[in-house]
């Protein structure tokens, strides 16, 4: 079997490695996943993180597990076990669903090929993803996106970002503004990194300044990728990205939202049927592992820490999808212009 590769994770001779993401930008490090305790661990402390990569690093490991002679019941507990690491993006839940799905009767090797062709087929939705969105660039652009959506996100070149990452190998012009993204600071450390990396011309901001951007004229659009999207178009996405939306519909600044279609959620009838995952205090009331121990906030002070937040529909302009833009929500349920429902 040919490795597989991709910015944040990869397969060497059936083993699976992740790219250690609280590590970056300053080093990069590759993780050797051995356990299903160590992929549980390693996507609860967002070493690899983003909503169709966890999916897809999940399914991996539930591919080499199998075929590593675990037994039928152990190996679906252990299909549990991961399916309940992160509760917010629904990639998670859908990619371990499906591969579920085919494990009666017990078939090693019909597994891990589906587990292959989840990481296969996420590189194809994302570089469509990415032709679609790049129609929405022009020559001239400030684009402001959030936390990170990008190659070290998915198995592709990212959804959000691999827009730019499309427009700019179409040769056209134009600039980013990339939030920090606190507590985690994906966006300061990865989104950052990436640019970086596709040499596109890009500023960083605090979240807090976003709004204020706006309201200079610094920003043309904005385009975000989703953790869950539910059937009405209401879109779970990193803390932060309602506040952005809020201000954009304000500023009349077009926002977009890229996904691939694993992130719809049908039964969720509304964002308020998505969980919100709330995170540990000390991410806020200080910094810890690869940032430093340090700890900001006085002692006997409460933190609130959610990861994510919900942008209802109303917000948002449209939604990019691997078949086609969206500009009606209507259209998640029935979909126009060659969509499909379900995945
Ligand atoms: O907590 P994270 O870093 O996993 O949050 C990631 C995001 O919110 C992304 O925007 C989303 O998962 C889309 S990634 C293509």
């Amino acid at each position: 079997m040919d490795d597989l590769n991709s910015l944040g994770l990869r397969t060497r001779a059936g083993k699976v490695h992740i790219l250690d993401q609280q590590r970056l930008p300053q080093e990069l490090v590759w993780l050797n996943i051995e356990t299903t305790d160590d992929m549980v661990r390693a996507i609860v402390d967002l070493k690899v993180r983003g909503a169709p990569l966890i999916g897809v690093a999940a399914a991996l490991w539930l591919g080499r597990l199998a075929e590593g002679g675990c037994s039928q019941q152990s190996w679906l507990e252990q299909a549990q076990q991961l399916r309940a690491a992160r509760p917010t993006a629904v990639n998670l839940a859908w990619a371990v669903d499906r591969l579920v799905a085919v494990s009666e009767p017990w078939n090693p090797a019909q597994i891990n090929a589906l587990a292959i062709t989840v990481f296969n087929e996420d590189v194809e939705q994302c570089h469509r993803i990415g032709e679609i969105g790049a129609d929405l660039i022009q020559d001239g652009d400030s684009v402001m996106t959030h936390c990170n959506a990008g190659a070290l996100a998915t198995a592709g070149i990212g959804t959000a970002v691999g827009v730019l990452a499309a427009a700019k190998a179409r040769g056209q012009l134009f600039s980013v503004i990339a939030g920090e993204t606190r507590p985690l600071l994906q966006g300061a450390r990865l989104t950052a990194w990436e640019l970086r990396q596709l040499d596109i011309p890009h500023r960083l901001i605090c979240d807090s300044a976003a709004a204020f951007m706006m309201s200079r004229g610094e920003v043309d659009k904005i385009v975000v990728g989703a953790d869950r999207i539910a059937a009405n178009g209401d879109v779970a996405n990193k803390i932060g990205t309602y506040a952005l939306a809020v201000a954009a519909s304000h500023h009349g600044i077009p926002f977009y939202v890229a996904a691939p279609w694993s992130t719809v959620d049908i039964t969720a009838a509304g964002g308020a049927d998505i969980p919100i995952e709330w995170r540990e205090q000390e991410e806020v009331l200080g910094a810890a592992g690869s940032f430093g121990n340090v700890r900001w906030a006085a002692p006997g002070s409460e933190a609130a820490n959610p990861a994510f937040d919900i942008t209802p529909a109303a917000l948002i302009t449209g939604w990019i999808f691997e078949h086609g833009l969206f500009l009606d929500p209507a259209e998640i349920v029935a979909p126009q212009s060659g969509g499909v429902v379900g995945p």
